[in-house]
């Protein structure tokens, strides 16, 4: 957002700084602390996300440990239309908050204002950080503070009588007075660049942990006369920094818990709204129902009048108005057209693509499978690399034959076919539109429309055989 200046002054500009170099050892992980998941997503996109909101001109990700992960990791989040493409800056050794902002100075200098988020506080609310930018004033720096009953491990604010932020003392280098404070620093800032610029180059580190601290910027803007401006925090869960996977559960099921809430009151039922994982990249329309245990990921959507039972788990999948999935579907990339009933116990595999009044029944599994309008596999099949037409019936125990260990080969099926039950469809092959297949047969070859194929040994009884059986095994007992 660049903005004139009305009264003829320098223009606005923001950069977004987002720390995230730091190693946090107490996950006790591989993986970089800011990569980790809360509600399927890593901390990092759900900070880059508030980032974007604000259309700042800039945004610059400060990265360290476990570098080269991080900046791919960067590379691969969409950019939102409109926004900036965020950069990373290398804070090649971690020597604190402080020295991670000027390790990034090269690309925040020149805006008028630097907003410094923390990878590792995933829940912050655009809306929180505009009050704290809109509340800067002429201050050299507003901040996030939050009333902590158990504020330990965070730094405190020493705030004056006018309410002005005096210093911040971190829990290392704090006395049991200043312990004894609730006053808690978030780590969320918005600084006057010029006057971040002139302190970064001040910061000593001559502290208990032997870092350039950001949060010493404080008392030098309190001794120039521009003291920071706290802005209060409603919600001590929306600032909650992940340092071990604790902080990392709690975060996931407060933003779950938020999520459920808001699709509550938009329409949409669950039955058992504690149970439902509801990502934040979900849409989900008025009069959907959800039942208890059920997981949607990623890019799902769920129309109007839909219902998904108990235990699903759904991602990247659309349902269209009123299909039903019976408990316990699992369906990956896949397209539920409208009254479709999938389940129990279904598996849609990406690729997937359900026309009107499908059915798909129990243990049926379906990969790049289309399947038009009213078409039915009720039970027990493998349905892969397959084009099924309208109406037709797939029996149980079918199985396309679709990989011959190298390649895969496509099934294709007219509309109305009938499929008997055991069939193995060895692909490729075509049936045309109301073929008949007996059950059991092995399909190698193309069916003509309106053909019967069938292949099966023919079937031999041996009357009296199983008296006979018995009558041997008796006599051989008798003589043991
Ligand atoms: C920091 C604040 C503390 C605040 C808390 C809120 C400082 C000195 N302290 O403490 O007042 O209450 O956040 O969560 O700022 N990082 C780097 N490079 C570094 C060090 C850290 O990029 O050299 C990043 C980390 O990856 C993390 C963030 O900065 O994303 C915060 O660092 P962390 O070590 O977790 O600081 P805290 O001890 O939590
Ligand atoms: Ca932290």
């Amino acid at each position: 957002m660049t903005q004139g200046d009305a009264t003829g002054g320098a223009a606005h500009s923001r950069a977004v700084v987002i720390l995230a170099a730091g190693q946090g050892k107490r996950m006790h992980s591989a993986r970089p602390k800011v990569l980790h998941p809360v509600l399927g997503e890593a901390m990092l996109s759900h900070v880059l996300r508030t980032a974007h909101t604000l259309k700042p001109d800039r945004i610059v990700v400060v990265t360290g440990v476990g570098r080269a992960e991080v900046e791919a990791f960067v590379a691969a989040q969409p950019v939102p239309a409109g926004s900036v493409v965020p950069v990373c800056a290398v804070q090649p050794e971690q020597r604190g908050t402080g020295h991670a902002v000027l390790c990034a100075q090269v690309a925040w200098q020149g805006t008028t204002e630097v907003i410094v988020l923390c990878g590792d506080v995933p829940l912050l609310r655009p809306e929180t950080l505009l009050a704290v930018s809109a509340a800067r004033g002429d201050a050299a720096c507003a901040l996030v503070a939050v009333d902590l009953a158990d504020p330990t491990g965070y730094g405190r604010l020493v705030v004056g009588p006018d309410g002005r932020v005096e210093r911040i003392v971190e829990q290392k280098d704090a006395t049991a007075a200043e312990r004894a404070i609730r006053a808690t620093n978030a780590g969320l800032y918005a600084f006057d660049a010029a006057f971040l610029a002139g302190a970064l180059p001040q910061l000593r580190a001559d502290n208990a942990q032997g870092e350039l601290y950001l949060t010493d910027v404080a008392a030098l803007a309190a001794a120039a006369g521009r003291a920071p401006v706290p802005v209060w925090a409603s919600e001590a869960a929306e600032v909650q920094g992940v340092n071990n996977r604790l902080d990392l559960a709690e975060c996931s099921d407060h933003l779950r818990r938020r999520i459920v809430r808001q699709w509550l009151r938009a329409g949409v039922s669950f039955d058992a709204p504690d149970s439902a994982w509801v990502e934040t990249t979900v849409v989900l329309e008025p009069d959907a129902s959800i039942g208890a245990d059920v997981e949607l990921r990623g890019r799902t959507a769920i129309a109007a009048g839909a219902r998904i039972g108990r235990g699903c788990v759904l991602t990247d999948t659309t349902v269209a108005a009123g299909a039903e999935l019976l408990p316990y579907s699992v369906a990956t990339g896949a397209r539920i057209g409208p009254g479709a009933h999938v389940g129990p116990f279904a598996h849609l595999r990406p690729g997937t693509d359900l026309g009107a009044d499908v059915k798909v029944g129990n243990f049926v599994e379906t990969k790049k499978a289309r399947f038009g309008p009213g078409a039915k596999a009720g039970h027990l099949s493998y349905l892969g690399d397959c084009d099924i037409g309208a109406r037709s019936n797939i029996g149980a125990g079918t199985i396309t034959c679709n990989y011959d260990g190298v390649n895969k080969f496509r099934t294709v099926l007219g509309e109305g076919v009938f499929i008997g039950s055991d069939t193995q469809l060895v692909a490729p092959v075509t049936l045309g539109d109301g073929a008949y297949v007996g059950a059991g047969t092995t399909v190698t070859q193309d069916v003509p429309p309106g053909a019967l194929a069938v292949s099966r040994t023919g079937q031999l009884n041996v009357e009296g055989w199983v008296a006979r059986q018995q009558a041997k095994r008796a006599r051989s007992a008798a003589t043991k």
